[in-house]
């Protein structure tokens, strides 16, 4: 192999690394409701102030291990007030589709966390 071609298979190599960065990124980023289950179990930690592990109340349901189109279906409706509980109302409002989406996946997925 001349040195010149060893030159270009290097070359080679920190393209391939540079797409593979560049893929990683533009996921990062989020393309339309990527439900990540990280992200789900990071945000899920203030929900658990209320919503303990497989534990409800007589006023705090449980949510883990609800089905994961339910969950996603339940927080979209806090957020835009089509069911009337104002702490819920006030914690989805800040959600985005992804987080919700993210959220949904973590509960859906985790019964004893
Ligand atoms: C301050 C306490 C509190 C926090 C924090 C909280 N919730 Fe709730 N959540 C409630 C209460 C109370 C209800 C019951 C509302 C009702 O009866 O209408 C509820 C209901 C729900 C329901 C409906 C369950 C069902 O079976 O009807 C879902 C889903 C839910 N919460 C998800 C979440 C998620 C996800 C988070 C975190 C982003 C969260 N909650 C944070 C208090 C809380």
């Amino acid at each position: 192999m001349t040195s010149r071609c060893r030159q270009r298979r290097t070359r080679c190599r920190i393209l391939e690394i540079a797409a593979a960065a560049a893929t990683l990124v533009a996921s990062a980023q989020g393309c339309a409701h990527a439900a990540d289950i990280q992200l789900g179990r990071h945000l899920a930690s203030e929900c658990m102030t209320c919503h303990r592990a497989g534990a409800a109340s007589s006023t705090i349901p449980n949510i883990f291990g609800l089905a994961e189109t339910t969950l996603a279906e339940v927080l979209r409706a806090y957020r835009e007030k089509r069911l009337a509980n104002p702490v819920m109302q006030n914690i989805a409002s800040r959600l985005t589709d992804d987080e919700i989406a993210s959220l949904a996946l973590y509960f859906a997925a985790t019964k004893n966390p």
